[in-house]
């Protein structure tokens, strides 16, 4: 089906970078996700795929052609938008013929793709109703029809799944994902919701202030984020980022921050600003005496959430997250130790918020007394 490639594109808004020297590409099959807080310039950068926008600078090819300069009829892109805009006044088999009337199609063959896109979606019995007639879900499925009636090459689609209540987006966010096995085709999706993003893409690529932070499968985005602003967006609770100093003493490396004691790799390194990251599912009371890191303080808050707890720890003037099973018995007030082991910590540079990437010794490595 298709391959996008997107060479240092760029828009400009009366000064302002929207997006600034992008580049990427989704391979075909790939269901890429968008990913970024509002304002991020996501949804600028799928219009200028889709032909809606023409960029400052930069490039798009769509299976190895140009086509930078091509109107959108010539893309063979689909779009789905985060408004359904579907005809009020066409019934659901009128909408999703819509985008037939432009091709020169059979009356039969119309028909025929309208009806089998409707059962692929579960519409069939819903194909003489008007938009105001249908769920939330349905005028959703019936936005993702209008798209697949053409057989574009790729499907681009911008917070679909918005306008959803939380139980419909959970099961919509499944037909999408079975949709895309499917139909084993391209599909560029945009949210910012790092659970969709996370749930079904097999490449994210998180935005900031329309730049890439990082491009990576679900699994890598969370496992090694390569920055702190991935490192803080993705995870939920959030990531625990604390400032600190990188020192050395004793042969080993040292994680120094307030409250906190690490003892981290054996070998030397020069003094540095970083900021610590451990997820608080990785902060855990039963590793407080066997981890690389130690975390004392008292529990300002705890949260049931029925499987799980999370302790809110205040340690000086910061608040660290730990999240863990419940039978571990803890109270509001009480001291409390947290460890994390020497795989759960990252490290970023404070000056740069990049990664900092380190070949740890392959050596079991004990805090010291707290
Ligand atoms: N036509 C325009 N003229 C001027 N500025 C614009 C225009 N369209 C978007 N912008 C600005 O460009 C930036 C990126 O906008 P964009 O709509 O791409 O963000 P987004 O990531 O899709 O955000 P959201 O999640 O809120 O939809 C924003 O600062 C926005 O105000
Ligand atoms: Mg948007």
């Amino acid at each position: 089906m298709s391959r996008i490639d997107i060479i240092g594109l760029t828009q400009q808004f009366k000064g302002h970078r929207a997006v600034d020297d992008i580049s990427l590409t989704f391979d075909d099959g790939d269901f890429g996700v968008l990913l970024g807080p509002s304002g991020c310039g996501k949804t600028t950068l799928l219009r200028m795929i889709a032909g809606l926008l023409e960029p400052t600078s930069g490039q798009i090819l769509i299976d190895g052609q140009a086509v930078t300069s091509l109107p959108p009829k010539k893309r063979n892109l689909a779009m789905v938008f985060q408004s359904y805009a579907l005809y009020p006044h066409l019934s659901v088999e009128k909408n999703l013929a819509f985008p037939l009337t432009v091709l020169r199609l059979s009356k039969e063959e119309r028909q025929r793709r309208v009806l089998e896109v409707a059962t692929t979606l579960g519409l069939e019995n819903l194909l003489a109703r008007k938009p105001r007639e249908l769920s939330g879900g349905q005028r959703q499925r019936v936005a993702v029809g209008r798209a697949l009636v053409r057989q574009p090459s790729a499907y681009l689609m911008d917070e679909p799944l918005s306008n959803l209540d939380a139980k419909l987006r959970t099961s919509t966010r499944q037909e999408l994902s079975e949709l895309h096995e499917r139909l084993q085709a391209t599909f560029l999706y945009v949210t910012h919701d790092q659970v969709e993003a996370m749930t079904m893409a097999t490449k994210i690529v998180v935005l900031n202030a329309g730049r890439i932070e990082q491009i990576g499968t679900p699994a890598e985005v969370y496992d090694t984020p390569a920055s702190v602003f991935v490192a803080g967006f993705i995870g939920t609770p959030p990531m625990n980022l604390i400032e600190g100093h990188l020192t050395c003493s004793g042969g080993y490396i040292h994680a120094e921050t307030a409250g906190i004691t690490s003892k981290l790799w054996p070998g030397e390194v020069a003094a540095h600003d970083i900021v610590i990251g451990v997820r608080p599912e990785h902060l855990r009371v039963a590793r407080a005496d066997d981890g690389a890191m130690r975390i004392t303080g008292t529990i300002e808050r705890l949260e049931n959430l029925g499987s799980e707890q999370v302790v809110y720890l205040r340690v000086g003037d910061q608040l660290i997250i730990g999240k863990g099973a419940r039978e571990v018995a803890l109270t509001r007030g009480q001291q409390l130790s947290l460890g994390a082991h020497l795989d759960a910590i990252h490290l970023f540079d404070k000056a740069t918020g990049r990664r900092m990437e380190w070949i740890p010794e392959p050596q079991d490595v004990l805090v010291g007394a707290h």
